[in-house]
């Protein structure tokens, strides 16, 4: 729970007092009688404010005993709000009951960013256990007018929304099950959801999609997500989330280390999901539909095969190489879709789409791949907002050079070398020209290695899709 307050009325479990390093300041809006005593403790424990530094102190106010912590955010002038995250997320993370947070310095009071940590912080995921998490009461103090925080609940909302989708198991989450989910989203949240089933995806010809999910006991759905609210701008922005509730390889199976997170494989269609609810409850007066096509690559003997020759939606014949490259395939119809059938006039996908994109930047950075500059500015921008990096691969032509088959139009992978750039190759092949922005979220969609987050799901992409969606 979050809020931001501009009275004190009530007492806290603790006192979070923020400041800048050789700033130390004495809070007389927390202790009016106690000013000296704060003072020499800080003195005599030698607390100065460098960053991640704290100093915990107790005192009496008459016959109230108050809890402080001082936490350090390092030099004023190399402050940033990726310190901020990680100070905070730190600090917070520790903590049980209520804490009101202060600081003198204004720039140590941004509630947006603070409330996005906080619903970090009470993220958990225990559907499944009888232990559940608790909640942090986090309350931030800014003297004077009231501030509007609903932005950052509505996007921390959203990004619940997402994480759970994700970390919500396979035996759970199937496409039939991701396709009920959107629709009750979309009830609750103000945005239409059709599902197609899998008679509907074969007589629209999408054979990639079909193919990828015909081994699995629950076929295909493709999720159709529609909010038209941009009164009489001709705009529409197309967002296309993989949808993979699990991704065992297909006959080309995974080894089991590498298959163990597989339920994570609908991370982009997750992404889009809560963007659309915080884009609905927003109100943002854009016209926007999301698809999403849901299937899981299982193994059966029906499975598609290395060697297979499949027509897509758009016509192209794709030669299948490796069936544990089936994300591109399921996203390829569904972008022609989203073209041809829902007349998008933009497309951004997310996907946790390759490996390779994990080895060229690791799990901190989402890789994007645009044929627009202008339109990657604006995404760039828009993950910045929230921390979220990213970084521009390129997409030079000599590159389909590797998606050359000998029998059919193309095929789908141009093997190990630059393996998420042939992969990205692919799916602008069906975009028929549009401007397209295609991240790569493989490792950043399921934490291990930024300190400022929980493990497990991150939601990212929901906050970056929906500013990238209101600020144009
Ligand atoms: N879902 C995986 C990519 C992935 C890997 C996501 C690790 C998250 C963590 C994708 O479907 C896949 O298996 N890609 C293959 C493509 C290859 C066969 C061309 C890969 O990256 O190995
Ligand atoms: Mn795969
Ligand atoms: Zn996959």
């Amino acid at each position: 729970m979050f809020k931001v307050i501009n009275k004190i009325e009530k007492g806290y479990d603790l006192n979070i007092v923020l400041c800048f390093e050789g700033q130390v300041n004495i809070c007389e809006h927390i202790s009016s009688t106690n000013k000296d005593l704060i003072e020499k403790l800080i003195n005599k424990k030698e607390f100065t404010g460098k960053k991640g530094e704290t100093l915990k102190v107790e005192f009496l106010e008459g016959t109230y005993l108050i809890s402080m912590i001082f936490v350090g955010m390092g030099k004023d002038e190399e402050f940033n709000l990726d310190i901020y995250r990680e100070v905070m997320f730190d600090v917070l993370s520790k903590e049980k009951g209520s804490v009101l947070i202060s600081a003198e310095n204004e720039k140590l009071l941004n509630y947006n960013v603070l409330g996005e940590i906080s619903s970090n912080v009470n993220y958990n995921f225990d559907t499944f256990k009888e232990k559940k998490g608790e909640t942090l009461e986090i309350e931030l103090f800014i003297p004077g007018e009231e501030k509007d925080f609903s932005e950052t609940i509505l996007l921390g909302e959203a990004t619940d929304i997402a994480r759970d989708l994700v970390d919500q198991p396979a035996n759970v989450i199937n496409p039939i099950t991701l396709a009920e989910k959107a629709v009750k989203l979309g009830k609750k949240y103000g945005f239409e959801v059709e599902i197609l089933d899998e008679k509907e995806i074969e007589k629209l010809g999408m054979n990639l999609l079909l193919a990828v999910g015909r081994a699995s006991i629950t076929k295909p759905r493709l999720i159709v997500m529609r909010y038209l609210n941009g009164k009489d701008n001709n705009e529409k922005i197309g967002l296309v989330g993989k949808g993979l509730t699990y991704d065992t390889g297909g006959l080309c199976i995974k080894p089991a280390d590498s298959m163990f997170e597989m339920k994570s494989d609908m991370a982009g269609a997750a992404s889009v999901i809560g963007a659309m609810c915080a884009i609905a409850k927003g109100k943002v007066e854009k016209n926007v539909v999301a698809i999403v096509p849901a299937c899981e690559n299982a193994i059966n003997e029906n499975a598609y095969r290395p060697g297979d020759i499949i027509k897509s939606m758009n016509g192209k014949t794709v030669e299948i190489i490796n069936t544990d490259a089936e994300g591109r395939l399921a996203l390829a119809d569904a972008l022609t879709y989203a073209v041809r059938n829902e007349k998008v006039t933009e497309v951004v996908d997310l996907a946790t789409l390759t490996g390779a994109i994990l080895v060229a930047l690791g799990t901190i950075t989402t890789g994007v791949f645009s044929n627009n500059d202008e339109k990657y500015a604006m995404l760039e921008k828009s993950s910045k907002l929230y921390g979220e990096k990213v970084w521009r691969m390129p997409i030079f032509d000599e590159y389909s050079e590797l998606l050359k088959s000998t029998v059919a139009d193309v095929k789908h992978t141009g093997g190990r070398m630059g393996g998420s750039i042939t992969a990205a190759k692919f799916l602008e092949g069906f975009v028929e020209g549009l401007p397209w922005i295609h991240m790569d979220i493989a490792g950043t969609a399921f934490n291990s290695g930024v300190k400022w987050f929980k493990k497990g799901a991150t939601g990212v992409g929901v906050k970056a899709l929906y500013s990238y969606v209101k600020n144009r």
